[in-house]
């Protein structure tokens, strides 16, 4: 039998191993939803305690597979398509004009794009539908979908798999997505709707924790770190954006999600608006 409660001994062994693997914090007052969370885990697994959890988690090192599935089980994974309207009239408005631009002037070779945070996939799909249309509607025929590479990362395997599958229930779909998007990009098999191939090729899914150095995957123009920072303990928040300035290229732009302020910006980003949202532009050495 699983013990009813959580002790104030066990929240806080599982509140630090959490924060240490993940940046998570879960406050004191979360206790409950630890427990609601973390239950559910201890049945499938026979595990009788919340602190024979902590010891299994603790074996050898470290449990990966079992601190894999803790974090599947506590982390949030809300998320839906061109989630806030700012963000994607940016891209399609400001970002993409000048990329294309810089394409045909010879002055970049391709454009990296990476959803630090993908969940479910929403997010990077819907960044290759935008850039997608948008070559459409200007009927930019010189450059394509390939010049666009984007990497979609995510600490938690079981969002990567359904990423990868990019297939939706018609609920899941509708969330956000228009019957245009819809109708031109996914193909129906009854009661679920699949990405068609073309825009999935241009996107490279990996299992990544923000806690990990960045340096191995390279340097990119947009990084979208959109609403999971406002999860996490402030010293692993400010580590990550850290570390999100150092992988962006010169006048790369970092996009977070609307309610996540980032205040100590100044010395690495220009806070700039956009049609209601704000983007961070990474300061050259000069400005
Ligand atoms: C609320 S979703 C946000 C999804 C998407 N970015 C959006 O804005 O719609 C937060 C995601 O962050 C992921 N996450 C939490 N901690 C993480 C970490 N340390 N490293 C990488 N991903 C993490 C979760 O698994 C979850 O899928």
């Amino acid at each position: 039998m699983v013990s009813a409660q959580i002790s104030p001994q066990e929240f806080l062994l599982l509140q630090k191993f959490i924060k240490n693997y993940c940046g998570i914090h879960f406050p004191e007052s979360k206790t409950y939803l630890l427990h609601s969370r973390l239950s559910k885990l201890l049945k499938e697994q026979g595990i009788k305690s919340y602190l024979s959890l902590y010891s299994k988690l603790k074996e050898q090192g470290n449990n990966q597979e079992l601190a894999e599935k803790v974090i599947d089980a506590v982390t949030i994974k809300e998320t839906y398509w061109f989630r806030d309207k700012s963000p994607w009239l940016l891209l399609d408005e400001v970002l993409l004009p000048q990329y294309i631009t810089e394409l045909r002037q010879g002055k970049r070779t391709r454009v990296r794009i990476w959803s630090a945070a993908c969940s479910t996939g929403q997010e990077p799909y819907s960044t290759v539908m935008c850039i997608d249309q948008h070559l459409r509607q200007h009927n930019i025929k010189d450059i394509g979908l390939t010049d666009f590479e984007i990497l979609a990362t995510d600490i938690s395997p079981s969002v990567l798999r359904i990423a990868q599958k990019g297939s939706y229930d018609s609920i899941t779909v509708g969330r956000g997505l228009n019957d245009f998007f819809r109708n031109n990009h996914f193909k129906q098999e009854g009661r679920f709707w699949t990405v068609e191939q073309r825009i999935k090729d241009r996107i490279n899914f990996q299992q990544f924790n923000l806690g990990q150095s960045f340096i191995l995957l390279g340097n990119f123009d947009l990084i979208m770190c959109r609403y999971v920072t406002i999860y996490f303990v402030d010293n692993f928040g400010r580590e990550v954006l850290n570390k999100t300035a150092a992988a962006l290229n010169p006048e790369g732009v970092l996009l977070l999600g609307n309610s996540e302020i980032f205040s100590d910006h100044r010395e690495r980003f220009l806070l700039k608006n956009y049609k209601g949202g704000v983007y961070y532009l990474k300061r050259n050495s000069s400005s």
